[in-house]
């Protein structure tokens, strides 16, 4: 069984971002075990911290580390990527590693009408930074837009086309890891 870990983009309790992860964690239960990473209770990146970091810190890069792949949900903040993820990866990319060689799978949920498009070309190149260094999947980009109105009562996306493009990205994303 393939060991995933989701990173989660943002750090409130009601994020879309979140419910589209626990939605795959449980559609995909036979495929993949996917362990939901926090960002929000990472400590600001301080050069004068690293080379003693957190606990949380340790946690979250050695997850990505052990793990056989990441699957990053990324919301868009005033067109880029939320600064708790930027953080999150900015952790990753001094000292310690675990993104580098590691295949990423990139997925996003917001509100309006693009979803999250152009947060998610900013962070394909962030993830292409010499510190970071990942595989990320390329060709396939599964955009959730009108996030509030996609999810029912209990968390499951309620569009059978969205699902049918998730189950194919996810295919391509697993063929990747394989390869
Ligand atoms: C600070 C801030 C900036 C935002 N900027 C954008 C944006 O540039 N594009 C967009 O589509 N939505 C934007 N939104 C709305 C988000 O798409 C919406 O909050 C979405 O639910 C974020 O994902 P989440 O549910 O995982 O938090 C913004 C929201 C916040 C709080």
């Amino acid at each position: 069984m393939l060991n995933l870990v989701g990173i989660v983009g943002n750090n409130w309790s009601g994020s879309t971002n979140r419910q589209l992860l626990q939605f795959m964690k449980t559609r995909y239960a036979a495929q993949f075990s996917l362990t939901l990473l926090e960002t929000g209770q990472l400590p600001l990146f301080s050069q004068d911290d690293e080379t003693h970091p957190t606990e949380a810190v340790q946690h979250f890069r050695h997850a990505i580390a052990a793990a056989d792949g990441v699957i990053i949900a990324t919301p868009e903040h005033n067109h880029s990527i939320p600064a708790v993820l930027k953080n999150a990866l900015d952790w990753c990319s001094r000292v310690e590693h675990p993104l580098t060689g590691k295949k990423v799978m990139i997925v996003g949920s917001a509100l309006g009408p693009m979803g999250t498009v152009r947060a998610q070309g900013h962070l394909r190149q962030i993830l292409d930074s010499p510190g970071l260094a990942a595989q990320v999947l390329p060709g396939n980009e599964f955009l959730l837009s009108k996030a509030h109105d996609q999810f029912d009562a209990v968390g499951t996306l309620t569009n059978q086309a969205t699902i049918k493009f998730l189950d194919e990205c996810v295919t391509h994303y697993l063929a990747f890891l394989n390869a």
